[in-house]
């Protein structure tokens, strides 16, 4: 069986993924100028379009807030919205668009959540997102401070995270504890190492994700999508029970 399988997994599918089955994206930097995602509303009106183009219906863009790199606001993310959902009107590009953020696990964060200042998307869900190198300390009061302010936190790219990839019983926890996980699509590929590509495919195969994004912060990061749509993991998602489609509407 194991070798039937690692068989399977290196084999391509016949058939491409068709990314228009998620319906929704929920992790992107397409925001013109406000973080390392797009740098103008050209490449901003680029990589909607190429969503629009691979189905998507639907795009949450969630800018980083980070206090020490991208000091962005509600106020600043909103604008940005705005200006950007205009272009897209002027294009004519039938697409829906939102904004959240993706909140990095800094000393600003629990203030931020205790007075009630963070963006939110569908069913009251805050993105988040901890440092890469070393995990945070504190965790439980983050996730208490959610809890108890009524917030639904969704810990961002799970398997980029190198320090829990030898725990895989780790996510198990956060689940039971009600953090819901986020994958990116990336991952499967391959583009942020093998490391990482082997969590993300662990996540898929213990059916571990609640919901998954493009974490796109250039339109090459959609190119990579659509190459690898033959990954025999895409169409493995579809036997999840993924919340991105409940966030149509
Ligand atoms: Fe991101």
């Amino acid at each position: 069986m194991g070798f039937l399988s690692n068989l399977f997994s290196t084999k391509q599918a016949k058939e491409p993924f068709d990314f228009s089955l998620f319906g929704a994206d929920m992790h992107s930097h397409l925001l013109p100028g406000i973080d390392d995602g797009a740098k103008s509303i050209d490449q901003s009106i680029g990589m909607i379009y190429k969503f629009h183009e691979m189905g998507y219906r639907k795009l949450i863009m969630t800018p980083h807030i980070m206090e020490d790199f991208y000091k962005n606001t509600p106020e600043i993310i909103l604008e940005k919205l705005d200006l950007v959902r205009e272009e897209v009107k002027k294009y004519g590009i039938d697409i829906e668009l939102e904004a959240a953020a993706e909140y990095y696990f800094d000393e600003t964060l629990v203030q931020k959540i205790k007075n009630k200042e963070v963006l939110t998307f569908g069913d009251n869900y805050v993105l988040f997102e901890y440092a890469f190198g070393q995990e945070p300390q504190q965790i439980s009061s983050l996730l208490f401070e959610f809890k108890v302010n009524g917030y639904k936190p969704i810990l961002a790219h799970y398997e980029r995270y190198p320090y829990y990839h030898n725990n895989p019983e780790k996510i198990r926890e956060y689940r039971d504890n009600g953090i819901l996980i986020q994958m990116n699509l990336l991952s499967l590929t391959g583009h942020y190492g093998p490391g990482v590509e082997k969590m993300a495919k662990y996540l898929v195969d213990n059916a571990l994700i609640d919901l998954v994004g493009s974490d796109c912060h250039r339109i090459e990061h959609l190119q990579i999508l659509e190459n690898n749509a033959k990954n025999p993991y895409f169409h493995k998602l579809k036997d999840l029970k993924l919340l991105n489609s409940s966030l149509l509407g």
